[in-house]
């Protein structure tokens, strides 16, 4: 333990969509570790907030026909929801588009100019002639220079996960209109990232966190770095000093959110905010995803460098989140969503939070199974730690009517003691897997030594027997409440009350737990835990099956964006069925006769199936009067009825109209 406070921060989520499962396993186990860290003593700052810059952002914002920030403001307030409803509770919680970090970012870029970190220089970009603008990041889309795989403007997101500088992706495709991009020369600003090799190489090794994290970096360190161009040219961001065509990249300005965030809490708690930014004995830790290293262990720690502050203390790194054994996907419909799927549902948040934290390693691939989740709740929760503490507590009431006056054996004393240190051996070395494995064995430990003592059989030889057994195991069901709050707050404060005490448990330090207890009653216990029936599990699966299909049904005919100029050369009109009959050799088709009002048309239509000639004849319907020609079995069809779905529901007006009349 060093002299300075802990800093905590996590990875700030886009404001683009909602909250995921993903995104819970960089924040659920930092506030694990937040709160454990400071029931055992240790004064920790916890904050994050909403990233709100980046292309994603503005073209999410367009494709809705809003802006930027009433997005970001809409799903900051998502995110803040989410994680208090997940019992992720911040310090702080701020926005990048707030004033704080626009001042703090622009006084930052400013030092590295002054520091002579910062040059301009002319680059071709990528420019769309159709839309006549620059394509920034996610503007584009194309081929990574560096394996080949399909890749977005900044990033070889499914193939080999480089970062991709602007016009370094080829075969770039405007990614509004489709168009074919074209490269212009203009004016950027680059950081000297290159300069900060050696630094980095130095400081690297003994980066604190996962090892996963210092590795890739080190890896990455020792191949090349090339530096980055850190202005875009865009409207929605933070202005780069000196010139109002260009905002700083949007990853430039996320990371010194940390900072700001910690300026703005530190303003109401009356704190120094340079007490943990400022110095070389900062003890910042970054709670992150495997995705985002590089950006954390190489270029912030030398923009902080570049601009004259402390640097990270700690990166902890996990492993990405896979569904059902397959790759986490947004637009396949491979997604567990933290509210639809998850909290609306009535599932407790505990049981996620033991899910993800205690199923495998940190820094490994977590897949989210439902029959797993079901499993671990079930054996874990509800059958080891739920019912070693229900049972006694039961058994204690009833038959000692509370926490009997003797103090418990020096053998459980020590297990417990052995245990608390275990898990805290893990917790600093940021192994959090082991760390809850550890607490539960403490759990079985409490089973085995309740089964091995038999109180319900020992009370009818030896009362005095049977009442120290019970003391035993209210002491460990003290110990396991307070070492499972961190993981489990919600659950462990209904257990704190029920072992008969009236305030919060959050307010006692972890190593109350060797302490013995003064004799009082208890309160009638009830289960803590439900578990998770195999019908739930099937329904929870049917949903997501059912929304990997429609994805991909939708994906098969990806739609374009098309100009309101290219709707309305699509002929849409009334027209009212006239005849219906057979095409010989089809049992789909119909070959119809419609009236346009003045004109009679024949089209071909799939509908045999769905409907009998006399529904059709005298109903008005939508028909493209304007489709090419086109011969179908042999019979010529001019035009096409529109219908919805594998129902093929026809289209019809709601009120009547004459034939011919315009559908715009
Ligand atoms: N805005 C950036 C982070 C900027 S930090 C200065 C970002 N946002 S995000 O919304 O995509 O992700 C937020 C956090 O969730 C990050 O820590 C990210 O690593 C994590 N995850 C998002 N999806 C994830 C998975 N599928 N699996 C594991 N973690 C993932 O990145
Ligand atoms: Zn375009």
């Amino acid at each position: 333990m060093s002299g300075k406070p802990l800093l905590v921060t996590c990875g700030l989520p886009y404001t683009n969509g909602p909250c995921h499962i993903g995104h819970l396993r960089t924040y659920v186990p930092a506030d694990f570790y937040v709160r454990y860290m400071r029931r055992s003593g240790e004064e920790v700052v916890f904050v994050c907030g909403s990233d709100n810059h980046g292309t994603p952002i503005v073209i999410s914002a367009e494709q809705e026909g809003s802006t930027p920030r009433a997005l970001s403001e809409r799903y900051h307030q998502h995110f803040y929801d989410t994680f208090r409803r997940m019992e992720v509770i911040f310090d702080r919680f701020g926005m990048t588009d707030d004033p704080m970090n626009h001042e703090t970012t622009r006084s930052i870029v400013q030092r590295l100019i002054e520091n002579g970190y910062v040059y301009a220089k002319t680059v071709s970009q990528s420019y769309c002639p159709k839309c006549k603008r620059f394509l920034p990041d996610r503007y584009v889309e194309g081929t990574c220079p560096h394996c080949g795989a399909v890749a977005r403007g900044d990033e070889c997101d499914q193939g080999c996960g480089q970062h991709l500088e602007p016009g370094e992706i080829k075969d770039a495709v405007c990614k509004i209109c489709g168009t074919k991009a074209e490269y212009r020369e203009q004016e950027h600003y680059f950081f000297r990232l290159s300069a900060f090799r050696d630094f980095l190489l130095d400081y690297l090794p003994n980066l604190r966190g996962t090892a996963t994290a210092r590795n890739y970096a080190l890896g990455w360190v020792k191949e090349l770095l090339h530096d980055w161009c850190i202005t875009r040219t865009l409207d929605w961001g933070v202005k780069f000093p000196g010139r109002d065509d260009l905002v700083v990249y949007v990853w430039v300005d996320a990371p010194i959110g940390y900072i700001s965030f910690t300026k703005e809490w530190a303003e109401t708690a009356g704190a120094d905010w340079k007490n943990y930014w400022c110095g070389d004995d900062t003890r910042v830790t970054h709670f992150i995803g495997g995705d985002i290293i590089y950006h954390h262990c190489i270029f912030w720690p030398a923009l902080l460098k570049g601009a004259g502050y402390g640097l990270p203390y700690a990166v902890v790194a996990s492993g990405m989140v896979t569904i059902e054994g397959k790759k986490f996907s947004k637009s396949r419909g491979n997604v567990v969503w933290a509210n639809d799927d998850y909290l609306d549902r009535g599932l407790p948040a505990d049981y996620l939070r033991y899910y993800l934290l205690s199923y495998t390693s940190h820094t490994k691939e977590l897949d989210f199974s439902w029959k797993v989740y079901a499993e671990r709740v079930n054996s874990e929760i509800v059958g080891t730690l739920g019912n070693f503490i229900y049972r006694t507590m039961y058994f204690a009431g009833k038959e000692f009517s509370g926490v009997p006056d003797l103090a418990p054996r020096p053998v459980v004393i020590d297990e417990i003691a052995r245990s608390l240190s275990v898990v805290d051996a893990l917790m600093q070395d940021y192994d959090f897997k082991n760390a809850v494995d550890a607490m539960m064995a403490l759990a079985s430990f409490g089973n085995s030594y309740i089964q091995s003592n038999a109180p319900w059989k020992l009370i009818k030889e030896d009362r005095g027997a049977a009442e120290q057994a019970i003391a035993d195991c209210l002491q460990i069901v003290k110990a396991l409440i307070l070492i499972f709050q961190p993981l489990m707050p919600d659950a462990m404060q209904r257990a704190w009350t029920m072992l008969g005490y009236d305030d919060d448990v959050a307010d006692h330090p972890i190593a109350e737990a060797t302490e013995p207890m003064k004799a009082h009653t208890l309160p009638e216990p009830a289960p803590l835990f439900a578990k998770i029936d195999e019908a739930q599990v099937r329904d929870f699966e049917t949903v997501l099956a059912a929304r990997v299909e429609r994805a991909k049904e939708n994906s098969e005919k990806k739609s374009p964006v098309v100009s309101i100029e290219e709707f309305e050369n699509l002929d849409i009109r009334v027209a009212k069925v006239v005849s219906a009959e057979p095409i010989k050799g089809s049992k789909k088709l119909y070959k119809l006769i419609v009236d346009l009002g003045g004109e009679k048309r024949q089209v071909v239509s799939g509908i045999a199936g769905f409907y009998a000639p006399d529904e059709l004849v005298g109903k008005d319907v939508a028909l493209i009067a304007n489709l090419a020609p086109a011969k179908i079995f042999g019979v010529e069809s001019r035009g096409m009825i529109l219908a919805a779905g594998d129902e093929a529901s026809l289209l019809v007006p709601l009120r009547p109209v004459r034939p011919g009349t315009k559908v715009r």
